[in-house]
Protein backbone atom coordinates (compact mmCIF):
# COMPACT_ATOMS: atom_id res chain seq x y z
CA UNK A 1 0.00 0.00 0.00
CA UNK A 2 1.49 3.71 -0.82
CA UNK A 3 2.80 5.89 2.35
CA UNK A 4 -0.41 8.37 1.81
CA UNK A 5 -2.73 5.18 2.00
CA UNK A 6 -1.22 4.10 5.29
CA UNK A 7 -0.64 7.38 7.05
CA UNK A 8 -4.62 8.25 6.35
CA UNK A 9 -5.73 4.64 7.85
CA UNK A 10 -3.58 5.88 10.97
CA UNK A 11 -5.23 9.10 10.88
CA UNK A 12 -8.65 7.78 10.45
CA UNK A 13 -8.47 4.54 12.64
CA UNK A 14 -4.91 4.95 14.76
CA UNK A 15 -3.45 1.26 13.09
CA UNK A 16 -2.35 -0.05 10.17
CA UNK A 17 -0.95 -3.73 9.81
CA UNK A 18 1.43 -4.68 7.43
CA UNK A 19 -0.23 -7.92 5.74
CA UNK A 20 3.09 -10.04 5.59
CA UNK A 21 5.84 -10.29 7.65
CA UNK A 22 7.97 -7.09 7.99
CA UNK A 23 11.37 -8.67 9.17
CA UNK A 24 13.01 -11.27 7.17
CA UNK A 25 14.06 -14.38 8.97
CA UNK A 26 17.92 -13.81 8.32
CA UNK A 27 16.89 -10.42 9.69
CA UNK A 28 15.72 -11.89 12.76
CA UNK A 29 17.90 -14.29 13.36
CA UNK A 30 20.97 -11.32 13.58
CA UNK A 31 18.62 -9.12 15.58
CA UNK A 32 17.50 -11.65 18.45
CA UNK A 33 20.87 -12.39 20.08
CA UNK A 34 21.48 -8.96 20.16
CA UNK A 35 17.89 -8.26 22.01
CA UNK A 36 18.33 -10.67 24.21
CA UNK A 37 21.74 -9.74 25.41
CA UNK A 38 20.20 -6.19 25.85
CA UNK A 39 17.25 -6.96 27.51
CA UNK A 40 19.99 -9.84 29.82
CA UNK A 41 21.65 -6.97 30.99
CA UNK A 42 18.85 -4.17 31.43
CA UNK A 43 17.77 -3.67 34.98
CA UNK A 44 14.76 -1.98 33.55
CA UNK A 45 11.55 -3.17 36.57
CA UNK A 46 8.96 -4.79 34.53
CA UNK A 47 6.51 -6.69 36.28
CA UNK A 48 6.07 -9.00 33.61
CA UNK A 49 9.60 -9.83 32.78
CA UNK A 50 12.49 -7.88 31.21
CA UNK A 51 12.04 -4.47 29.41
CA UNK A 52 14.95 -1.95 28.48
CA UNK A 53 15.16 1.40 26.94
CA UNK A 54 17.86 1.29 24.53
CA UNK A 55 17.76 5.11 23.01
CA UNK A 56 17.64 6.76 19.67
CA UNK A 57 17.73 4.56 16.71
CA UNK A 58 20.54 6.39 15.26
CA UNK A 59 22.66 5.34 18.23
CA UNK A 60 22.60 1.81 16.57
CA UNK A 61 24.44 2.42 13.73
CA UNK A 62 26.47 0.29 12.66
CA UNK A 63 24.31 -2.62 13.69
CA UNK A 64 21.12 -5.19 12.67
CA UNK A 65 18.65 -3.07 15.41
CA UNK A 66 19.71 -0.23 12.75
CA UNK A 67 19.35 -2.03 9.55
CA UNK A 68 16.15 -2.49 10.28
CA UNK A 69 15.18 0.91 12.07
CA UNK A 70 16.76 2.82 9.23
CA UNK A 71 14.46 1.69 7.02
CA UNK A 72 12.91 4.40 4.65
CA UNK A 73 9.44 2.95 4.71
CA UNK A 74 9.43 3.99 8.31
CA UNK A 75 10.90 7.14 8.24
CA UNK A 76 9.05 8.10 5.25
CA UNK A 77 5.74 7.37 7.49
CA UNK A 78 6.54 8.93 10.53
CA UNK A 79 7.20 12.46 8.80
CA UNK A 80 4.49 12.05 6.66
CA UNK A 81 2.19 11.87 9.90
CA UNK A 82 3.49 14.11 11.39
CA UNK A 83 3.68 16.36 8.55
CA UNK A 84 7.54 17.24 9.20
CA UNK A 85 10.09 14.75 10.73
CA UNK A 86 9.64 14.13 13.97
CA UNK A 87 12.31 15.35 16.69
CA UNK A 88 12.08 11.79 19.14
CA UNK A 89 12.45 8.56 18.75
CA UNK A 90 13.41 5.57 21.16
CA UNK A 91 13.70 1.97 21.18
CA UNK A 92 12.03 -0.10 23.50
CA UNK A 93 12.46 -3.82 23.84
CA UNK A 94 10.59 -6.20 26.20
CA UNK A 95 10.60 -10.08 26.72
CA UNK A 96 7.30 -10.81 28.57
CA UNK A 97 7.35 -14.31 30.60
CA UNK A 98 6.38 -13.60 33.89
CA UNK A 99 2.04 -13.12 34.99
CA UNK A 100 2.71 -13.55 38.68
CA UNK A 101 4.34 -10.62 39.82
CA UNK A 102 1.35 -8.15 39.31
CA UNK A 103 -0.29 -6.12 36.63
CA UNK A 104 2.01 -3.83 35.07
CA UNK A 105 0.24 -0.31 33.60
CA UNK A 106 0.24 -1.30 29.68
CA UNK A 107 -1.83 -4.64 30.65
CA UNK A 108 -4.44 -2.24 31.74
CA UNK A 109 -6.73 -1.72 29.23
CA UNK A 110 -5.70 2.53 28.39
CA UNK A 111 -4.59 5.33 26.23
CA UNK A 112 -0.92 6.82 26.69
CA UNK A 113 -0.33 9.50 28.56
CA UNK A 114 2.30 11.32 26.32
CA UNK A 115 0.54 10.53 23.13
CA UNK A 116 3.06 8.88 20.52
CA UNK A 117 3.00 6.56 17.20
CA UNK A 118 4.43 3.30 18.05
CA UNK A 119 6.11 1.04 15.61
CA UNK A 120 5.79 -2.50 16.80
CA UNK A 121 7.49 -5.35 15.87
CA UNK A 122 6.99 -8.98 16.62
CA UNK A 123 10.03 -11.13 17.38
CA UNK A 124 8.17 -14.18 18.50
CA UNK A 125 5.32 -15.45 17.31
CA UNK A 126 2.29 -13.52 19.10
CA UNK A 127 -0.91 -14.52 19.50
CA UNK A 128 -4.06 -13.93 21.91
CA UNK A 129 -2.54 -16.37 24.69
CA UNK A 130 1.00 -14.95 24.48
CA UNK A 131 0.93 -11.32 25.01
CA UNK A 132 -0.56 -10.11 21.68
CA UNK A 133 -1.26 -6.67 21.46
CA UNK A 134 -5.31 -5.84 21.72
CA UNK A 135 -6.93 -3.14 20.82
CA UNK A 136 -10.59 -1.91 20.25
CA UNK A 137 -11.47 -1.14 16.89
CA UNK A 138 -12.77 2.43 16.36
CA UNK A 139 -11.62 4.05 19.81
CA UNK A 140 -9.08 5.85 18.17
CA UNK A 141 -10.66 9.66 17.69
CA UNK A 142 -12.84 8.92 21.35
CA UNK A 143 -9.21 7.97 22.53
CA UNK A 144 -7.63 11.59 21.33
CA UNK A 145 -10.94 13.70 23.11
CA UNK A 146 -10.05 11.64 26.24
CA UNK A 147 -6.76 12.42 26.50
CA UNK A 148 -7.15 15.59 24.98
CA UNK A 149 -9.20 16.39 28.76
CA UNK A 150 -7.05 14.70 30.67
CA UNK A 151 -4.12 16.56 29.79
CA UNK A 152 -6.34 19.83 30.46
CA UNK A 153 -7.52 18.50 33.85
CA UNK A 154 -3.73 18.24 35.37
CA UNK A 155 -0.01 18.21 34.23
CA UNK A 156 1.32 15.52 37.25
CA UNK A 157 2.10 12.91 35.42
CA UNK A 158 0.55 10.26 37.89
CA UNK A 159 -2.54 11.87 38.03
CA UNK A 160 -3.52 11.54 34.56
CA UNK A 161 -6.75 9.57 33.50
CA UNK A 162 -5.97 6.65 31.17
CA UNK A 163 -7.36 3.61 32.42
CA UNK A 164 -10.85 2.90 30.71
CA UNK A 165 -12.02 0.56 32.88
CA UNK A 166 -10.64 2.17 36.26
CA UNK A 167 -10.82 5.81 35.35
CA UNK A 168 -14.03 5.94 32.81
CA UNK A 169 -16.46 2.55 33.83
CA UNK A 170 -19.12 4.77 32.67
CA UNK A 171 -18.21 4.25 29.00
CA UNK A 172 -18.32 0.63 29.46
CA UNK A 173 -15.43 0.05 27.43
CA UNK A 174 -13.75 -3.45 28.72
CA UNK A 175 -10.99 -5.57 27.87
CA UNK A 176 -14.29 -7.54 26.20
CA UNK A 177 -14.67 -4.97 23.47
CA UNK A 178 -10.66 -5.39 22.36
CA UNK A 179 -9.01 -7.81 19.39
CA UNK A 180 -5.77 -9.42 19.30
CA UNK A 181 -3.60 -8.19 16.88
CA UNK A 182 -1.73 -11.84 16.36
CA UNK A 183 0.62 -12.68 13.72
CA UNK A 184 4.32 -14.53 13.16
CA UNK A 185 7.62 -13.95 13.99
CA UNK A 186 8.27 -10.68 11.77
CA UNK A 187 5.16 -9.11 11.88
CA UNK A 188 5.10 -4.79 11.99
CA UNK A 189 2.06 -2.67 12.79
CA UNK A 190 2.15 1.00 13.70
CA UNK A 191 -0.48 2.42 16.15
CA UNK A 192 -1.20 6.04 17.73
CA UNK A 193 -1.41 5.22 21.15
CA UNK A 194 -4.59 7.14 21.49
CA UNK A 195 -6.38 3.87 20.49
CA UNK A 196 -7.25 1.57 23.22
CA UNK A 197 -5.03 -1.03 23.67
CA UNK A 198 -3.01 -3.36 26.22
CA UNK A 199 -0.69 -5.81 26.10
CA UNK A 200 1.64 -7.94 27.55
CA UNK A 201 -0.50 -10.24 29.83
CA UNK A 202 0.76 -13.99 28.95
CA UNK A 203 -0.67 -17.15 29.95
CA UNK A 204 1.06 -19.58 32.19
CA UNK A 205 4.43 -21.07 30.57
CA UNK A 206 4.33 -18.72 27.67
CA UNK A 207 6.37 -15.65 26.28
CA UNK A 208 6.66 -13.25 23.73
CA UNK A 209 9.63 -10.66 22.90
CA UNK A 210 8.77 -7.45 20.87
CA UNK A 211 10.70 -4.47 19.50
CA UNK A 212 8.90 -0.85 19.44
CA UNK A 213 10.04 2.10 17.96
CA UNK A 214 8.58 5.36 19.43
CA UNK A 215 8.16 8.93 18.01
CA UNK A 216 6.92 12.10 18.92
CA UNK A 217 6.50 15.59 17.45
CA UNK A 218 7.83 17.47 20.67
FE1 LIG B 1 0.31 1.93 25.94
Amino acid sequence: MAIDEIVSELHENGIYKFQTPFIRTEEIKRLRPITREVLKKSKDEYLFGDAARIGRYESWNPSPIYDILSKPLIHSIAAKFYNSPPSFNEIFLTHEYKNDAGMERNGFLHFDRIPTLKFFFYLSDCNRKNGAFHYVPGSYKIGTQLRTAALARTDEYGKIQNRLEIDYPDLGITKKNAVPLEGPVGTMFIFHTDLFHYGGTVSDDSEREIMRLHFRDI
